[in-house]
């Protein structure tokens, strides 16, 4: 196993990331830990130790120290950023501080012939030195090494970039390998776990269930747990996870607003209830949920309500499990990043989300998030290991409040019940289409995908009659991250089926239209 010792980098879950993808198991833990902690690690067969970057200046004395046991255990560390520097202060080099921040792309040159870089370029000068393209970000730099380091790395800003000690197997890195903008970040971090520590690249998904549950069973012993299940990826996955740790120590409370997709409760219901045999309790709160909505047509209003009836009855169904001591939630590592940004007021609000940390603490419930350390296709590949069906776990994304924020302005039953059923007709046809030139099906080629709709009429002519009918917007696009996004390219044909299906077997929309809007300036949803 791999010890991940966190200084607060806000790419420190990156580093495990690629120790995971390695095939090697690791855990991340804060960088103050104390020198029992480390002897305990030991036992378990500690075999490596990564010291992340951090925002904090190795320079300055109240920033954190790394434990000086994690020198003598033995076994390889590795510093990246203000870890190298850390280790270079603790072991005797110089560090100093620099109001000039560098940022962003640089090239390196590896020098010599260390174990870490030993064959890693991306490319040879003509004078021979191997380079390598890196992503930098630090303002304080190394000025001289520790006794016993060698350079191992350099660029003109920042002659000491990397640097060895081949015998106690310390290596000390500038440059962040964890980001995919360092080219060779990949080689590097699987050199240093596989090659240099030792560990044998056989860890994998399964290997993980089994430790997560076993994670799952000492931090709750016999304990009573209950968990909001929306259906989403996130909490279906952690709903799988603890009821396989628990079993019926576990109760989920699936709370159905009445905005959810056609059937969506009944699947929900079905694969949990029936299939998984997890303890789900249903409540159908459509008419509480409509009847708060009710005359209400501002976006982040109606976000603030649904988000506030969600906590109201959920607590009311919770508190009703008086034996219940831990809350369980789908948070998933993005989620932490983005409400720790929030919370530092780094991220402005565009749209509330309700699902984040939304619910109060007056539940008096104690936290357990089994995928906080998760990205998001490792969660779903967790979801496959743990038997959920393939459509659950690579659904498209789905917002908390639901079609709340898909039907504009006023929320209203029947506008759900028509939304509902165009909405079906839409998804249907896309995971039907295959696209031939990659052979996946449009569903899967498209990132988010839906129905929106419009509470204004158009004229239209169906028969020898006149229909005076409500309209129907198709928004499919592609993201990586949803941050920006691009409409997709759906074919004419796709298209053209879509929108006769809606018109002749949704009753009540005699209109489609295709949303041409990029992310920026539109958004992804419509309101
Ligand atoms: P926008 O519309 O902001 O959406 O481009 C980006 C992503 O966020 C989802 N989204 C939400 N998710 N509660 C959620 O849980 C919300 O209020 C909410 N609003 C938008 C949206 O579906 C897209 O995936």
């Amino acid at each position: 196993r791999i010890l991940i010792l966190d200084y607060g980098s806000q790419v420190t879950q990156l580093i495990a990331r690629r120790v995971r993808e390695a095939g090697v198991f690791c855990e991340i833990h804060p960088g103050d830990v104390d020198a029992a902690f480390l002897e305990e690690q030991q036992g378990l067969g500690l075999k490596g130790v990564i010291l992340s970057g951090s925002h904090s200046s190795a320079y300055d004395e109240a920033s954190l120290k790394v434990p000086q046991k994690v020198f003598e255990l033995g076994v390889p560390v590795l510093g990246i950023c203000y870890g190298m520097q850390a280790m270079a202060s603790q072991l005797g080099g110089t560090v100093s501080w620099s109001d000039h921040r560098e940022f962003g792309y640089a090239e390196v040159r590896a020098h010599g012939h260390t174990a870490l870089l030993k064959d890693i370029a991306d490319f040879v000068t003509p004078e021979g030195h191997g380079m390598l393209k890196v992503w930098m970000s630090h303002g304080d730099k190394v000025t001289e090494l520790p006794e016993g380091f060698v350079l191992m790395a350099s660029t003109p800003s920042c002659p000491i970039a990397g640097m060895a000690d081949e015998t106690r197997h310390f290596y000390g890195v500038q440059f962040h390998p964890e980001v995919t903008h360092t080219t060779q970040g990949r080689a590097l971090l699987n050199r240093f776990v596989n090659d240099i520590c030792g560990c044998s690249n056989d860890w994998n998904m399964p290997d993980y269930v089994e430790e997560a549950v076993a994670r799952i069973r000492e931090q709750v012993g016999t304990d009573d747990v209950i968990l909001g299940l929306s259906g989403g990826v996130d909490s279906s996955v952690a709903a799988a996870l603890i009821h396989k740790a628990i079993g019926d120590q576990l109760t989920c409370v699936f709370v159905d607003h009445g905005l959810l997709r056609l059937n969506e409760a009944e699947q929900v219901m079905t694969i949990f209830g029936e299939h998984l045999g997890v303890n789900v309790i249903h409540v159908d709160a459509t008419d509480a949920f409509m009847g708060k909505l009710a005359g209400e047509t501002d976006p982040e209003k109606k976000r603030k309500i649904i988000g506030r009836e969600f906590v109201e009855v959920f607590q009311e169904e919770a508190g009703k499990r008086k034996s219940a001591r831990w809350l369980a939630q789908g948070t998933i590592y993005p989620d932490v990043i983005e409400s720790a940004g929030a919370k530092t007021g780094k991220a402005v609000a565009i749209k509330s989300h309700h699902n984040v940390g939304g619910l109060p603490d007056t539940l008096n419930l104690q936290l357990l998030e089994p995928l906080r350390e998760l990205f998001k296709d490792e969660v779903r590949e967790l979801g496959l290991a743990l038997g959920l069906p393939h459509h659950m776990v690579y659904r498209h994304p789905f917002p908390g409040p639901g079609l709340g924020v898909r039907i504009l302005g006023e929320v209203k039953k029947e506008y759900a019940d028509l939304l509902r059923k165009a909405d079906a007709i839409f998804i249907e046809e896309l995971r039907n289409a295959t696209d031939e030139e990659t052979g996946k099906t449009w569903y899967d080629l498209t990132s988010q995908a839906f129905a929106v709709f419009l509470p204004v009429k158009s004229v239209g002519v169906m028969g020898d009659g006149r229909t005076y009918d409500y309209v129907v917007a198709l928004r499919a696009v592609q993201t990586s991250d949803f941050m920006t996004a691009d409409w997709a390219q759906l074919p004419y044909s796709l298209l053209a089926r879509v929108s006769s299906r809606i018109i002749n077997e949704v009753r009540g929309i005699n209109r489609v239209v295709y949303d041409v809007s990029s992310k920026p300036p539109a958004t992804i949803e419509w309101e």
